[in-house]
């Protein structure tokens, strides 16, 4: 069976005027697309343009150039009002700090009630109300956290309101930017746990943005890898575990630890430092060098990948 996609994004370019007559190419000619129903990881070190992309995805910049498609309709450029109005209920953002985005002076009942507001997606007070317990129940919340304030929850806890509060519109497509860089590490495997039961419940989309590889194995189908605003590999994630060809990838694969403390001891860590200026003049192209794996290389280097690829057979 075919997979059908969901989000497509192609040739996307965000380019950012600063200071000085300089522009910031964060994202530059990217595209891959998101299939319905899987979760795509989008790693890189920071200020490789993970967020540009996925701020650009939900129309929070003009962009520069391409075309973002969803579920079959362009939604980049301009669009129909009803189409927008959709858009902000199907795709929903779950961010690195909920702290900084939930509103300190609104009781959590309707900050996770905003969604229904704003789309009058509920008849009464009454299903209001039923819809938000409802759903605080989902994400492992109970019905008399609805009327505290954010500061009287713990990080692990604030995120889960934040997934709530994505939840509460029943989208589609869910970005989550670094949803669990900033709490401790104890607590981002419960949220990834979470977030990975609610997407098989309620049959969501990922777009899964993290800086390290380490807990995008475990919930990603299919990773792409950002580097100075360029994918530089996609693959399907045991593929790209089994088979990295790319530097970066190499060195991000080897910053993950090793639950074995004999083998975290023997771990190398394989830097990348390219030169960027000399890798863009050696015109790279993006190539499916296996079915669904993709590289940006130039020709030299796609020799010495096909070689890589060939060994280890
Ligand atoms: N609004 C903006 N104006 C100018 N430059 C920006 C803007 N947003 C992001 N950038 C720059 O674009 C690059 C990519 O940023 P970002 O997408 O936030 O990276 P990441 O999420 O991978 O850390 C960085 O160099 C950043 O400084
Ligand atoms: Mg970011």
């Amino acid at each position: 069976m075919a997979k059908e996609k969901l989000v497509e994004v192609k040739n996307l370019k965000q380019h950012f005027k600063v200071g000085g007559g300089r522009v910031v190419k964060a994202v530059d000619d990217v595209s891959f697309d998101i299939y319905k129903g899987e979760v795509f990881g989008l790693v890189g070190e920071s200020g490789s343009g993970k967020s540009t992309t996925g701020r650009s995805i939900i129309r929070l910049y003009d962009i520069t150039g391409g075309e973002v498609k969803f579920d079959g309709q362009v939604i980049s450029g301009k669009i129909k009002g009803d189409l927008k109005r959709t858009l902000t209920r199907e795709i929903q953002m779950i961010f690195q700090d909920p702290y900084a985005c939930l509103n300190p002076r609104m009781k959590v009942v309707d900050i996770i009630a905003e969604g229904l507001d704003i789309h009058k997606l509920a008849k009464n007070k009454q299903e209001r109300l039923e819809k938000v317990y409802k759903i605080l129940e989902i994400v492992g919340l109970t019905p008399d956290h609805a009327n505290r304030f954010p500061h009287e929850f713990s990080g692990g806890q604030r995120q889960r309101i934040g997934i709530a509060r994505a939840l509460i519109t029943q989208p589609k497509f869910i970005i989550a930017d670094e949803p669990i860089s900033a709490l401790d590490v104890s607590i981002q495997a419960q949220v990834v746990n979470l977030m990975q039961k609610l997407q098989k419940e309620f049959g969501l989309t990922y777009l899964f943005i993290a800086h390290d590889l380490s807990m995008v194995k475990y919930i990603s189908d299919r990773v792409g890898v950002m580097y100075h605003g360029k994918l530089v590999e996609l693959a399907d994630a045991d593929e790209l575990y089994a088979h990295p060809l790319h530097p970066y990838t190499k060195s991000l694969l080897s910053a993950i630890p090793e639950p074995d403390p004999i083998y975290e001891r023997n771990r190398q860590r394989i830097p990348y430092t390219a030169d960027v200026h000399d890798y863009s003049q050696e015109g790279p192209e993006w190539v499916e060098i296996r079915p669904g794996h993709f590289i940006r290389a130039n020709k030299a280097e796609l020799v010495a990948y096909e070689k890589q690829l060939a060994d280890k057979k």
